[in-house]
């Protein structure tokens, strides 16, 4: 394999779904369900995941083929449950060619209302619950040097935006994560992609109040994975007309990115009338750890 010739894909390309045995960790709605339509139809086998069990069973159930689905119901956050449930998984159907995660939650927030309770349960399903995953599977795919991981992740994680402090951190983190994997994987010969959409129309993005641009379906996005997938490409984005935007602005110099982006999402007006939003920090007003020590929870928030 050679990772400079650009004809050269980076991973495996899947081309032949029939019969091949799909793991979808977050199924039951959104992204995760419209892919268990589509792999279903496509004749793979597929393990449904996620915590609602009766909804899991409800998709399953629609199955062309009941022998193509399997329900593991678990909680990504509960490490002895992905346990659990990768042992019955891989016994049941002798080893998993495909594992996607999606599992995730997502709380606009703003730096106001930005606490390490409100922080904890997001950075507990987006990361945590990806590294119990891959404590899950890991052992399994290196010692067996077969497989395919591919991690859901969001365009959200390219550079910092307005009212994302703990999502979009969440999921540079997973860009970042993916990268390591690919590198210490690939030459195991196991398969490795990271998956950045741009809006997707799902509950998860039900919360937002603000207009998405270029927003798709789920089912979209699922056939956007899976053509992503069979291309053997490392880094699956669409739609592109949005995601290949979010990539130039990830390039630009802070100052830039930070005026542009300020512009664009509205948060340079909010930024700008509050008060001594330019000052510099003089020593005086610096706190310091003493001052924060002798006053617990007088420190400036
Ligand atoms: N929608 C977008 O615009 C967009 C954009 C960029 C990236 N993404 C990413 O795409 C992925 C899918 O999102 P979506 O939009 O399809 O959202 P969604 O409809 O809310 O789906 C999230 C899935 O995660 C599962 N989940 C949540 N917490 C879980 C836990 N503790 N344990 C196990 N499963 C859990 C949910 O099932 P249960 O509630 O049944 O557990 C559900 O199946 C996410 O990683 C998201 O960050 C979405």
């Amino acid at each position: 394999m050679s990772l400079l010739n650009p004809l050269t894909p980076l991973n495996p390309r899947i081309l032949n779904w029939r019969g091949l045995r799909v793991w979808l960790v977050g199924a039951s709605s959104g992204i995760g369900e419209a892919l268990a339509h589509e792999l279903l139809a496509r004749g793979a086998r597929v393990v449904l995941s996620a915590r609602r069990e009766d909804v899991l069973r409800k998709i399953a159930d629609e199955a062309p083929d009941p022998q193509q689905v399997l329900v593991a119901a678990l909680d990504i956050t509960d490490m002895q449950q992905v346990l659990t449930a990768q042992r019955q998984v891989f016994e049941r159907w002798n080893g998993i060619d495909l594992t996607i995660v999606l599992a995730a939650t997502y709380q606009p927030m703003d730096t106001a209302s930005l606490t390490i309770e409100a922080a904890r349960p997001i950075l507990r399903v987006n990361l945590e619950g990806v590294y119990n995953l891959l404590a899950a599977l890991l052992p399994t795919l290196r010692r067996t040097r077969t497989g395919h991981l591919a991690i859901v992740s969001s365009v959200a994680g390219y550079r910092g935006l307005p009212r994302s402090p703990v999502y979009g951190p969440s999921k540079a983190a997973l860009n970042n994560l993916t990268e390591s994997l690919y590198l210490e994987l690939r030459p195991l010969g196991i398969g490795v992609s990271l998956v950045n959409p741009g809006f997707v129309q799902t509950p998860l993005t039900a919360l937002n109040e603000f207009p998405m641009p270029a927003i798709i379906t789920p089912g979209q996005a699922a056939r956007e994975i899976l053509r992503g997938l069979s291309l053997g490409r490392f880094e699956i984005h669409f739609p592109a007309r949005f995601t290949l935007a979010m990539k130039i602005l990830a390039l630009l110099p802070a100052r830039l990115y930070f005026w542009l982006t300020g512009r664009i999402t509205g948060a340079s007006e909010k930024q700008h009338s509050s008060p001594g939003a330019e000052d510099p920090i003089t020593p005086q007003q610096a706190p310091t750890a003493d001052a924060e020590d002798q006053q617990p929870g007088q420190g400036p928030r």
